[in-house]
């Protein structure tokens, strides 16, 4: 498995032999500091490497259906793909679509999820938690894993940035390809995770024992910051931030609440350890939390500021999904012909 060292860039390939990335983000509500640190700042930071494609996933939003509602699935699915844009993603060379607009998604699913034991799918901690937190678990959150590998699959995908979270998702996708390989022939690529060193998990500011996640955004104030909080909603997240009654600002010897502040302020100005050890160091954690008050207001202005510009145009976004969804039907439907070739259908 890759890891992003952030001092030392991976080594970049020819333009016409870019290697493919491919990820996703489910339109479930608005994103949060840690989707923007594990998965989104990597996709940008990586993007002219690649040839890049971008998903808002909206069919795995659809595996808690108690949770839908139509008209706000389709906004926050714009809002997901105005996100990606405002994050630094350049459609103009990158791929960004709803995966609903690709049928290829759900047929190869289908395929895949034939080649499955259900046993794969048991140990999905993802599955367990999500299950257990729900009153009737769908079919459709048990398969989920097949749905996510199909996505991967169809793109040939060389690296998939995500957060340590899909790490298992990842593996499993690997595992069912291989089994797909072995059972009508070597065909499908087998892709790899790449998950940054520090922030590829940012904890809740009001629980660091629990991750940052958009459903507990919703109902917990504190726990998370979204991409689009105004400045004085990150002050107040960072400043009731839970840390520890002592002062210790080590990486390896911080408590988790302030490692995670260390983490976020590390990956967002992209200073050394040691540097930041130093800076911090003695001061106090209301030293620490004013300055990534700064750092983080500062970090998400340009996102912000675009994102207004993007949403004040809808044309604009219409235009970016719909060249997104022909661009990504013409490599999927290929790689769906093939795969019906070989399984005889
Ligand atoms: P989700 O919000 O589950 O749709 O996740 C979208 C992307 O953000 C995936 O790549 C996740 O791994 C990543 N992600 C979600 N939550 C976190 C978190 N707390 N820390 C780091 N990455 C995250
Ligand atoms: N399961 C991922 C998540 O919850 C979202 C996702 C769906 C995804 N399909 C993908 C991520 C393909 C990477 C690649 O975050």
């Amino acid at each position: 498995m890759s890891v992003i060292d952030q001092t030392a860039p991976m080594p970049s390939t020819k333009v016409q032999s870019r290697k493919v990335v491919l990820s996703g983000v489910q339109p479930t509500g608005v994103l949060h500091i840690g989707n923007y640190i594990g998965a989104l700042s990597l996709w940008a930071q990586e993007q002219v490497k690649y040839q890049n494609y971008f998903m808002i996933v909206d069919l795995h939003a659809l595996t808690i259906p108690e949770n839908i509602k139509a008209e706000t699935l389709r906004a926050n699915a714009r809002t997901v793909a105005a996100l990606y844009i405002a994050c630094g993603i350049d459609p103009e060379d990158s791929v960004i679509f709803l995966q609903s607009q690709v049928p290829a998604h759900p047929y190869l699913a289908w395929i895949l999820t034939c080649c499955t034991p259900m046993g794969w799918l048991e140990r999905m901690t993802q599955f367990k938690t999500k299950s257990e937190q729900a009153e009737t678990v769908g079919t459709g959150l048990f398969v989920y894993p097949a749905l996510q590998a199909a996505d991967i699959l169809l793109y040939h995908a060389d690296y998939v940035p995500v957060g340590e979270d899909q790490r298992q998702h990842i593996e499993l996708t690997r595992d069912i390809a291989q089994r797909f390989n072995n059972m009508f022939g070597e065909y499908l690529k087998l892709p790899e995770g790449l998950y940054r060193k520090s922030g590829a998990r940012v904890m809740g500011f009001d629980d660091p024992t629990a991750k940052m996640s958009k459903s507990l955004a919703e109902t917990r104030k504190g726990h998370a910051i979204t991409l689009l909080d105004p400045p004085n909603v990150i002050k107040k997240t960072i400043m009731g931030a839970v840390t520890d009654p002592g002062s210790e600002t080590r990486f390896d010897h911080a408590s988790p609440g302030v490692r995670n502040l260390l983490e976020l302020y590390e990956v967002l100005t992209k200073e050394s350890r040691p540097a930041i050890e130093e800076k911090f160091g003695g001061k106090g954690y209301g030293f620490l939390k004013k300055t990534l008050v700064e750092t983080v207001t500062e970090a998400l202005r340009p996102i912000q500021e675009k994102y207004q510009e993007i949403t004040s145009d809808p044309a604009y976004l219409d235009g970016v999904l719909a060249r997104g969804a022909e661009r990504a039907n013409a490599v999927a439907s290929k790689t769906l012909e093939d795969v019906r070739q070989l399984v005889g259908v």
